[in-house]
């Protein structure tokens, strides 16, 4: 196989020759919502114990620890959570990441509920795009879905809001769910239709351990695909850069782009260049792990900026992780998806 382009300064490749180009970085594990597929209610209830404030990392870590990324090349930062909006002064922490040089995407995925006051601060901090979450354009059906029984006009300010305030291209994302949500791809994508907006549909995964998936609720990214395309007729398009998650495609008459995420049944671990770090400061190197490496604990504990480096660089160049390819190879995937213990979706965002 051909070796990737480096162009960090201390550029590492995986075992599998993978670089590191794209950190998401999670702010909180603290969540507004209770989507069941993510935080069901019953479990993350008013006595679940979240991180306590010393636990999580402060910006200043999070400002120290994405510079030492961009010496291994990494270009696009993401921030998540939980929802990255309740952690308090995120304008702030922006700031200080837009000010990062090589830096080249500083962008933030969220539910959107608290967007529409901050979209403008955020922009003025200097974040360039926002990605929001949206399962349903029926307010019965995103009431159920993120089990605050929130309706869906706030999200749709904040999205307004972002756009105004220039945080574009703005994506929305949509994991369908089958009986849950999938009988309204098509509307979603009629409302969204022209508006500039790209929206992008997630097959459900087997994220986590508490969200019983199983094989029979995910929607094909063909399924999906088959769907919008009997009523708006669909063009594939060329991925706008290597290992992009979504397959891209165009409407015909024109009126904008959809992303489908197939992570179940097309899975793109082989161009996988992404790290996280989780709320309290692991370096997680597969949305499916099972944990991670301290890098706050080094931190803590003086390290210097070279040995956090020699550090990563360690564990980038041992990674082995192909989960998802693993999960499509194997004959039992509902058995193989409860088999480990997995990291939970709000600790890395996604
Ligand atoms: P852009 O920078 O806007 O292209 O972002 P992106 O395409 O990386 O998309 P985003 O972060 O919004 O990811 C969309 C969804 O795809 C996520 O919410 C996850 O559900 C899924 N996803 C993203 N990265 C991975 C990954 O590395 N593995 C798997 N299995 N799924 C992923
Ligand atoms: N499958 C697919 N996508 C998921 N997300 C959260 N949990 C899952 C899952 N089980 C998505 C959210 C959001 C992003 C952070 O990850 O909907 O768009
Ligand atoms: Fe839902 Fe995202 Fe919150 Fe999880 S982190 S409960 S997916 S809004
Ligand atoms: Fe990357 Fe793991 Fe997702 Fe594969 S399953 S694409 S290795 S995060």
């Amino acid at each position: 196989m051909a070796q990737p382009a480096l162009d960090g300064a201390r550029a590492v490749t995986d075992t599998l020759g993978r670089p590191i180009r794209d950190l998401r970085v999670s702010l909180t594990d603290r969540c507004n919502f209770r989507c069941d597929y993510c935080m069901p209610a019953e479990i993350f209830g008013e006595h679940y114990e979240f991180l306590h404030r010393r636990e999580i990392l402060s910006f200043e870590e999070i400002e120290r620890l994405v510079r030492i990324f961009v010496g291994f090349g990494v270009k696009k930062v993401r921030l998540t959570g939980g929802e990255p909006l309740l952690r308090k002064d995120v304008p702030l922490l922006v700031e200080m990441l837009s000010r990062i040089d090589g830096v080249a995407d500083l962008t933030l995925t969220t539910n959107g509920y608290l967007l529409d006051r901050l979209a403008a601060p955020l922009a003025e901090a200097g974040l360039q795009r926002v990605t929001v979450s949206l399962d349903s354009p029926d307010d019965g059906i995103f009431k159920q879905m993120n089990g605050r029984d929130y309706g869906v006009e706030p999200v749709l300010k904040g999205i307004e809001s972002a756009a105004a305030a220039g945080l574009s291209p703005i994506k929305i994302n949509c994991v369908v769910i089958r009986g849950v949500n999938d009988h309204t791809i098509v509307d979603l994508a009629r409302r969204s239709k022209g508006s500039g907006h790209i929206l992008r549909f997630i097959e459900y995964m087997d994220v986590g351990n508490r969200n019983n998936w199983n094989l029979s609720q995910v929607v094909t990214a063909r399924e999906i695909c088959e769907r919008i395309d009997a009523e708006f007729p669909l063009e594939p398009l060329n991925p706008n850069y290597r290992g992009e998650v979504a397959n891209r495609f165009a409407y015909a008459d024109g009126s904008g782009e959809i992303g489908i995420v197939a992570s179940v049944s097309q899975p793109f671990c082989g161009d996988c260049s992404r790290a996280r770090l989780s709320t309290d400061g692991r370096l997680v190197t597969c949305l499916f792990a099972g944990g991670g490496d301290s890098l706050r604990d080094l931190m803590r504990a003086g390290y210097s900026d070279a040995e956090i480096e020699r550090a990563i660089g360690r564990i980038w160049s041992g990674r082995t992780d192909r989960y998802s390819e693993e999960r499509s190879e194997n004959t039992d995937l509902d058995g193989y998806a409860r088999s480990d213990r997995k990291i939970e979706m709000y600790q890395i965002g996604g």
